[in-house]
């Protein structure tokens, strides 16, 4: 049997989650679903927007969905419980991938007809995420970390993953120009690390880009892209940029992966904007848990899950936020039936 934390969060964390749920609980698979609380609730109740009881949940689990949460904007002290969990955890990869789902979705998006399957691997501890600032009057500094040992690991693990995959290409994405000693040695040890993968395994190029250059490119000529290795920040701000691509953040899914733990969940935020009306997009939560699946070794389930959504499309679904009629429940009923066949297929 598989134990898995379930974190619903904030704004519509908590839809996207029992739409994702609603398709897990169809799958031939004895699965536990363990509920956790993290984010605005615990905070406003006890001060503490990461209650104890959730990380241990979460260390006792298999693995953990999460949805989204919602950061107090007027809280200058407050530190992002998800950003604790990815350091406290060692999360140190955060995988997202860029895939156009469906011709279907290719055809509502107003922002481009490529199909595009791209994979950013984000290091996801360090960088400009340190949470360390420091106030000298009217200064503030805050202090970035770029260092040898978590540029190693999330490079190997790119190349890893690559080789895998039967990826082509990683492109390892810096401002090596201006943060010439910090992002100098991401740059250096990507290409050593791409030079000694690459004596045992020839197939996989390596080639580098300043940030600002992948920006334009993932609009210009995303196609261009294959793999792309980078820091935390650029991470953050090119995959949301990508999910644009590819019909939204509805569309994009991740997983925060550390050698012991991980937690998988969709680039978007909490979207206060459209919570609780039924019409965010859980296509993104869907397929973060077909990754979880492959990720614990049942890429059969994680397959069908995604092509499960990907039907969906196929046969016209469309949701709110690409034009369409259905809400987040409706969608989910679809792919629930298109789950429930399938399953019973595997069964037999
Ligand atoms: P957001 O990702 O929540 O929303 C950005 C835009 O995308 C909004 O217009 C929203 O309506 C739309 N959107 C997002 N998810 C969607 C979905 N599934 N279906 C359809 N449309 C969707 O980013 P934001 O508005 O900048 O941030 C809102 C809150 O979420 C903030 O407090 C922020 O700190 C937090 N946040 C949390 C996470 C997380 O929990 N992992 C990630 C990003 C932002
Ligand atoms: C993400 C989010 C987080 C990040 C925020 C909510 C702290 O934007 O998961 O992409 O910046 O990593
Ligand atoms: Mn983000």
């Amino acid at each position: 049997m598989l134990k898995i934390c379930t974190i619903p969060g904030d704004g519509i964390g908590p839809e996207v989650m029992d739409a994702c749920l609603c398709v897990l609980k169809r799958l031939p698979f004895d699965i536990k679903f363990i509920s956790a609380e993290m984010g605005l609730n615990p905070y406003k109740q006890t001060g503490e927007a990461l209650p104890k009881e959730t990380i241990k949940i979460i260390k006792e689990a298999d693995s953990c969905l999460f949805g989204a949460i919602t950061t107090p904007a007027d809280t200058t002290n407050y530190e992002s419980p998800l950003l604790r969990l990815r350091k406290e955890l060692n999360l140190f990869a955060n995988v997202r991938p860029i895939k156009t789902i469906s011709q279907k979705i290719i055809n509502k998006n107003k922002i481009t007809n490529k199909n595009l399957n791209c994979i950013i691997i984000r290091e996801n501890t360090e960088g400009l995420y340190t949470g360390l600032e420091d106030e000298d009057g009217d200064k503030i500094t805050t202090k970035r970390i770029v260092s040898k040992n978590a540029c190693e690991r999330i490079v190997k693990y790119a190349f890893k993953y690559a080789s895998n995959k039967n990826r082509k290409k990683i492109t390892c994405v810096h401002k090596a120009n201006v943060l010439r000693k910090s992002d100098g040695l991401f740059k250096k040890i990507f290409y050593d690390i791409a030079k000694e993968y690459n004596n045992i395994n020839t197939n996989i190029n390596a080639d580098d880009c300043y940030v600002d250059t992948a920006a334009l490119l993932l609009v210009t000529a995303p196609e261009k892209f294959d793999m792309i290795v980078t820091l935390n920040l650029y991470g953050d701000i090119l995959s949301d940029e990508a999910a644009g691509l590819i019909g939204g953040l509805g569309f994009a899914p991740s997983g925060n992966i550390g050698d012991k733990y991980s937690i998988f969940e969709p680039v978007h935020g909490s979207a206060p904007d459209i919570a609780g009306k039924n019409i965010a997009n859980p296509t993104a939560m869907i397929l973060s848990s077909a990754m979880m699946f492959e990720h614990l070794g049942s890429p059969k389930i994680g397959t069908l899950i995604e092509n499960a959504v990907i039907e969906t499309y196929r046969n016209g679904n469309i949701t709110t936020d690409l034009g369409g009629r259905l809400g987040t429940k409706e969608f989910a009923d679809r792919v629930v039936e298109i789950v429930e066949r399938e399953s019973k297929k595997l069964s037999k």
